[in-house]
């Protein structure tokens, strides 16, 4: 027997061999199954390190059991063998093959007539290694042109307008989760009890000495009618947060001390203003802001829709 290799060793693969395994195989939703289930996990382990250990510490006494029964000449071939260094043969024959290098005192045979001032010529082969790549790349470019040139199966275009949407895809589902990406052209008015009492509490504390706490108005603007200055609906109010109003009107720009988040909750509880009764409410000022993207009979043609259309090439992650 040849293979010799420290028995801990082999129970390490082995071990690890199952682990693998049943990480594979059992179905333990997103989480490894370690964390789902852990005592079970742990335990069943434990059992597989057990059965291990005495898989081998049988196999050993086996070889013991036979070890004794053989005559002492026997024994002595055993221990040799057992002694021996195991090689991985097979690879290194691979290697040596695919090499393909004479070994130094059989180069005679290729060594070639002419002497340059001493110095000589081996006429080698290609290395096989070499060569089998080339006839792979032969194979490789029969396939492609017959795949691509001859059936046009898909071309670079198309390729490339499936990965983007793809990428699109996944974009939005990341913009799901990751609220922090908002800006003025991808805000969504927040709905969310949480959202608008985090709005309510960013307002209560920047924004009422200008607009009061009810909206009403003071320094800025009345934020309780349907007038705005620089426009209503989610996307406007978020950038007037965001970026300020007109110079020297007294709103700065907000991006510098807010997050994108708590700008999109505060331009969402800012827009709840809108039809409530201000105990002092300043004068109208600005347009009655219609919304271009509302549902409404009234706008005839397509044109008005800014729904984004956004060149899937100019996607910016910010
Ligand atoms: C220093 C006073 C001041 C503070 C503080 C202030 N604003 Fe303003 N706000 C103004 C003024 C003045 C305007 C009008 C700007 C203009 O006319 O260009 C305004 C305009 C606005 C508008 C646009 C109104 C419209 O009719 O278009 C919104 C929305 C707004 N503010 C929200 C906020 C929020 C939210 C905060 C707190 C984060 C805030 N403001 C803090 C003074 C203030």
């Amino acid at each position: 027997m040849k293979n010799n290799t420290a028995w801990w060793l082999r129970i390490t693969v082995a071990f690890f061999l199952v682990v693998i395994l049943m990480e594979v195989y059992i179905d333990s939703g997103d989480k490894p199954a370690f964390l789902a289930y852990p005592t079970m996990m742990f335990g069943f382990m434990a059992l597989i390190l057990l059965l291990l250990i005495a898989i081998a510490f049988i196999v050993q006494a086996i070889e013991n059991v036979l070890y004794n029964t053989l005559d002492e000449e026997a024994k002595v071939r055993f221990l040799a063998a057992k002694e021996e260094k195991w090689e991985w043969t097979w690879g290194k024959n691979l290697y040596n093959k695919m090499l393909g290098s004479k070994p130094m005192e059989k180069e005679v045979e290729i060594i070639l007539d002419h002497n340059y001032d001493g110095i000589r010529e081996l006429d080698n082969k290609l290395p096989p290694w070499w060569v089998y790549l080339f006839y792979a790349s032969i194979v490789f470019a029969v396939v492609y042109l017959a795949r691509f040139h001859v059936f046009n199966d898909y071309t670079q275009d198309e390729e490339y307008e499936q990965e983007v949407a793809i990428a699109q895809l996944e974009i939005e589902e990341y913009k799901k989760t990751a609220k922090g990406l908002v800006d003025a052209n991808t805000v969504e008015l927040l709905t969310d009890a949480s959202d608008l009492n985090a709005g309510k509490i960013i307002f209560e504390s920047n924004c009422v000495a200008c607009h009061m706490a009810d909206g009403g108005g003071g320094i800025g603007p009345n934020l309780t009618d349907r007038n705005w200055i620089l426009g209503g609906g989610i996307k406007n109010v978020f950038q007037t947060i965001s970026e300020g109003g007109r110079d020297g009107k007294g709103m700065i720009a907000w991006k510098q001390s807010l997050k994108p988040v708590e700008i999109a909750q505060v331009a969402s509880y800012v827009l709840t203003f809108e039809g409530t009764t201000a105990a002092n409410p300043k004068a109208a000022e600005g347009d009655i802001w219609v919304d271009p993207n509302a549902p409404e009979p009234a706008t005839p043609a397509k044109e008005t829709n800014t729904e984004q259309v956004i060149d899937s090439t100019s996607v910016t992650m910010n």
